[in-house]
């Protein structure tokens, strides 16, 4: 039997497309468009984690936490308040907000159980941010605290339709129970706390529903604490176009991005064949350098449906935007060692031969440019994170970044070197650096900045 063709087929995604994935937004109580006032509370909480009810540390009881939606230039304000168990902070990741509100411990008293906090900053760049714990972060992200923060430019051309997918992983100790914080001990922290169920938006293998023609922009988070997440899309044309902080300066192929923790990308999707149903899946990345990667695993499923759309978009290119990189002729040297640290015995892990010490800082001069050379000589890679400042990378391991774009993390492989650019242009202040597979920070790899005129 062949079913005859709907004369006008839409062009649109198809009804519910996204159901299965989407998040819980935050709710805003200010009436006025350009203020974003919205609670938090941290609690424990029983959450549906696949199929099985688990107690998780959530923000307002869902995993991920709620999405908080801007636009540039909004004022942002979140009223946080805490039931943990424990003292916690919340870190707007990649957010240029006031250091006084970057919820480090540099920055401010950890939020004791029962106590608040009043985030307050203003939104000043688009992009795919998120939010997190600054405080035995490794194990509060584990269990569950982290959620998106996705800052609009209603100037921006529209790409697709707006998708973001929190990307994590669970260590589970028995079914219905997460595993400790600090399982395996020091061989956790020393190699990372890759939880073996792995979640998109808090979901085992979801599907999202997709046209044939019809671009989806997938705005993605590794808000894992130390799992690297390179995703392979099946069936659809794949493109790169936003990094850390919006778009990147021209598309860049799209499948295989490898994401750090703490790492976002936008993907530019479009499926191809209809009548398809396929599986993206999760590659490893060999952070390890073993060669013997793991096999893939579904995450994701796309279902294409049977009607393709009447008009298929074309794929973005040229000039997404105008990236102007901080001057490099002016810039002031600076440099890093990711590196293995014996301290009585025990291996840590530190930074210009320092574990972490909070009295200690890096004084730096506001308004400075500087060119910041990062050598991981340690044989694994790990995820470099600079709070407050978007940086440009000019080379990675002897090449060429491929694109100028603006980002917060990067990737340093094993016995590799990158360079970047950074400018203090503003907003003074205690700000960290540090390894972003969080058992990392764990065995010292962190260190802070003083930003001072
Ligand atoms: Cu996403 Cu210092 O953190
Ligand atoms: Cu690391």
């Amino acid at each position: 039997m062949c079913t005859p063709r709907p004369l006008e087929l839409p062009l649109e995604q198809p009804p519910g497309w996204d159901e299965a994935v989407r998040l819980t937004e935050a709710a805003d109580a200010d009436p006025d468009p350009a203020v974003v006032d919205v609670r938090l509370e941290a609690k424990i909480a029983t959450v549906m984690l696949d199929g099985r009810p688990t107690q998780m540390w959530t923000y307002d009881g869902v995993v991920p936490g709620p999405l908080i939606r801007a636009r540039v230039g909004d004022t942002v304000i979140v009223r946080f308040t805490s039931s943990l168990p424990e003292p916690t902070t919340v870190h707007w990741h990649g957010v240029e907000v006031p250091a006084e509100m970057d919820g480090s411990e540099a920055t401010q008293a950890a939020v004791p159980p029962g106590g608040s906090f009043e985030y307050r900053f203003t939104a000043t760049k688009a992009g795919t941010f998120w939010y997190h714990p600054h405080v035995r972060s490794s194990a509060q992200v584990g269990f569950g605290l982290y959620g998106a923060i996705i800052v609009e430019d209603p100037a921006e051309r529209a790409y697709g339709d707006d998708l973001v997918l929190v990307l994590s992983d669970v260590s589970t100790a028995d079914a219905g129970v997460l595993a400790p914080g600090d399982q395996h001990g020091w061989f956790g922290d020393y190699f990372g706390r890759e939880g073996g169920l792995l979640l998109v938006n808090g979901k085992r293998l979801p599907t999202v529903k997709a046209r044939a023609g019809v671009p989806q922009r997938w705005k993605l988070v590794n808000a894992s604490r130390a799992r690297y997440w390179s995703l392979e899309v099946p069936n659809a044309e794949v493109l790169r176009i936003g990094g850390d902080v919006g778009l990147i300066e021209t598309p860049q192929p799209g499948n295989g991005v490898v994401l750090t923790p703490g790492e976002r990308a936008e993907l530019w999707v479009k499926p191809l064949t209809p009548g398809r149903r396929s599986s993206v899946t999760a590659v490893d990345a060999d952070r390890f350098h073993i060669g013997y990667p793991q096999p893939p695993e579904a995450v994701l499923e796309l279902e294409v449906l049977d009607e393709p759309a009447r008009h298929g978009a074309e794929a973005p290119s040229g000039t997404l935007r105008e990236i102007v990189p901080p001057d490099a002729a002016a810039a002031k040297p600076r440099t890093f060692e990711l590196m293995d640290l014996v301290d009585g015995g025990a291996g840590q892990l530190g930074i210009n031969g320092k574990t972490y010490r909070p009295d200690e800082h890096i004084p730096v001069r506001l308004g400075d440019t500087e060119r910041w050379e990062v050598h991981n000589s340690t044989a694994y890679d790990h995820s470099f994170h600079l709070h407050g400042y978007a940086f440009v990378p000019t080379n990675l391991a002897g090449r060429s970044w491929p694109v100028r774009e603006w980002k917060d993390s990067i990737n340093v492989p094993a016995k590799q070197r990158l360079e970047l650019l950074v400018r203090f242009d503003d907003r003074p202040g205690m700000w960290m650096l540090h390894c972003h597979i969080l058992d990392h920070v764990e065995l010292g790899m962190m260190t802070m900045l003083q930003v001072r005129p």
